[in-house]
């Protein structure tokens, strides 16, 4: 593949890289952290690949000194982490545990002072296991405790923060923590899940009220969803474009609707009664979920095809999650998933860059003064390191070229697109497939825990700098580049 020959130009526009606490953090039970769900999950026999945990993981937890010098090295104009709710506030509620906040003071000090903005996403999934024992996101005082926790936050880092984050990926907190099982805490019980999402998004709306509370009603305050781009079948069967409302409702509308729009999809509670009434909703709540934001992130991987079935329960996962019994997608009845072409990544999710384009213009036409980040966009494939020592990541390259094209062709169709993260800077702990699949723009090495740019790395440095997307083959190491 070659550059387009019309420069696409990236003025007022943030390049940055993505990360979250339990997946590069380790350092688990140093510092006065206590264990999160994903601690207690991941050493469950069988719950992870190879029984992968994140007690270790790339040891950011000592070695963060190092990673911001890669971090300033890319040039990158943000940073994306996250916070260990448990390392902060260990068991969720209570006093702050200094020597956590302590942490994350001298990141994000060290962030700022390298020119570099952090975006700090409050939950990416690691719940303290006391508010599980507690009852976890399907029980009310989990949102109460969230918000609770957000104000602390906000005290206690203020404007060290550039943007704040509330919840990464609701979606995969309720549905595969709650239904399939496939995630921390494992539960199957659709419906917990479903309160679990009421939870969740209440908990985003008390965040919000937190942090413009303490920090002022400009605060720059988002939340990241991972957006399902759903497609039929056949774009003329009436079956299959209900199939695709029925989805569409469940993963986005679930979401979107109460935190942008005041009120749930109208067809949710017809959709999922024989699961739940919604008692869980009172009143007022939705009032609280409504916050005006300053951005919102989408996670973007991969694009999802259903049709009609008429078998009741055909209802299946394709997510590229680990298997389950059980499905996600509580509700869904007679909805059946078809395999996307291909090509796919190393997760098995299709590679549909042009789709990335429909869902930022679709954002901006339904939410017309909410700029959008693309908070996370990359892809897992099996990296090998040369004997010169180089990482040729091709596929990586290319799906990253392709991704931000995508971006810029949206920006051009007048979306409002502020930022780009790439997922990951660093191979890491990729949930229940644990080290097994590499997203990092830098390699991890699991025995020595050394960093090393992979191509991908070089080559978005060489885009950050020139503002331009490079050709895929414009790779080669510059001076002066740590790790390579
Ligand atoms: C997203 C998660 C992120 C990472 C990528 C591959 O769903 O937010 O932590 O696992 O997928």
């Amino acid at each position: 593949m070659t550059d387009s020959a019309r420069p696409r130009t990236f003025d007022d526009f943030v390049f940055g890289s993505a990360t979250a606490a339990y997946q590069i953090e380790g350092g688990a039970a140093e510092g006065g952290r206590t264990p999160s769900i994903w601690d207690t999950y991941s050493h469950t026999p069988g719950a992870t690949e190879y029984g992968d945990t994140g007690d270790v993981a790339d040891d950011h937890y000592h070695r963060w000194p190092e990673d911001v010098e890669h971090i300033a090295a890319l040039g990158l104009d943000a940073y994306r982490l996250s916070i260990s709710w448990s390392r902060v506030q260990p068991g969720g509620t209570g006093e702050l545990n200094p020597e956590g906040v302590a942490f994350y003071v001298d990141l994000l000090d060290a962030l700022n002072a390298a020119g570099v903005q952090p975006l700090v996403t409050l939950y990416h999934w690691d719940l303290p296991q006391e508010l599980e024992d507690a009852g976890g996101w399907p029980a009310r005082q989990t949102a109460e405790a969230f918000g609770e926790y957000a104000r602390l936050m906000a005290v206690a880092l203020g404007d060290r923060v550039h943007t704040w984050t509330t919840l990464n990926e609701p979606w995969c907190s309720a549905y595969l923590g709650y239904a399939s099982g496939v995630h921390a805490p494992g539960r199957t019980e659709p419906a917990a899940a479903l309160a679990a999402v009421h939870h969740l998004n209440l908990a985003h709306g008390l965040a919000v009220r937190a942090i413009r509370d303490v920090l002022g009603a400009q605060a720059r305050v988002s939340v990241t969803l991972n957006f399902h781009v759903i497609r039929p079948l056949d774009p003329d069967s009436a079956a299959d474009r209900d199939a695709v409302d029925r989805i569409d409702a469940l993963g986005n509308g679930a979401f979107t609707g109460p935190m942008l729009e005041g009120a749930y999809p109208a067809r949710l509670a017809g959709d999922t009664a024989t699961v739940t009434d919604w008692g869980f909703v009172r009143d007022g709540d939705l009032d609280v979920i409504h916050q005006p934001l300053t951005a919102l992130g989408v996670n973007y991987y991969a694009t999802t095809m259903v049709r009609h079935s008429d078998v009741a329960d055909e209802v299946s996962d394709n997510s590229g999650h680990r298997e389950s019994d059980h499905t996600p997608w509580i509700g869904a009845r007679e909805v059946a998933f078809v395999r996307e072409p291909g090509p796919y990544t190393a997760m098995g999710w299709n590679i549909d860059a042009g789709a990335l384009t429909g869902l930022l213009i679709d954002l901006s036409h339904r939410y017309p003064n909410l700029p959008t980040m693309v908070t996370e966009n990359g892809a897992a494939f099996d990296d090998e390191v040369s004997p010169d020592g180089r990482v040729r990541d091709v596929r990586r390259v290319s799906y990253l070229h392709d991704h931000i094209a995508a971006v810029a062709a949206a920006r051009d169709a007048g979306a409002d697109v502020r930022g780009y993260f790439a997922w990951s800077l660093l191979d890491n702990f990729e949930w229940a497939w644990g080290y097994s699949r590499r997203f990092g723009i830098i390699r991890v090495d699991y025995d020595t825990l050394e960093r090393r740019w992979k191509d991908s790395a070089h080559w978005y440095r060489r885009l950050i700098e020139r503002r331009e997307l490079p050709a895929v083959d414009d790779v080669e190491p510059m001076p002066r580049t740590p790790g390579s």
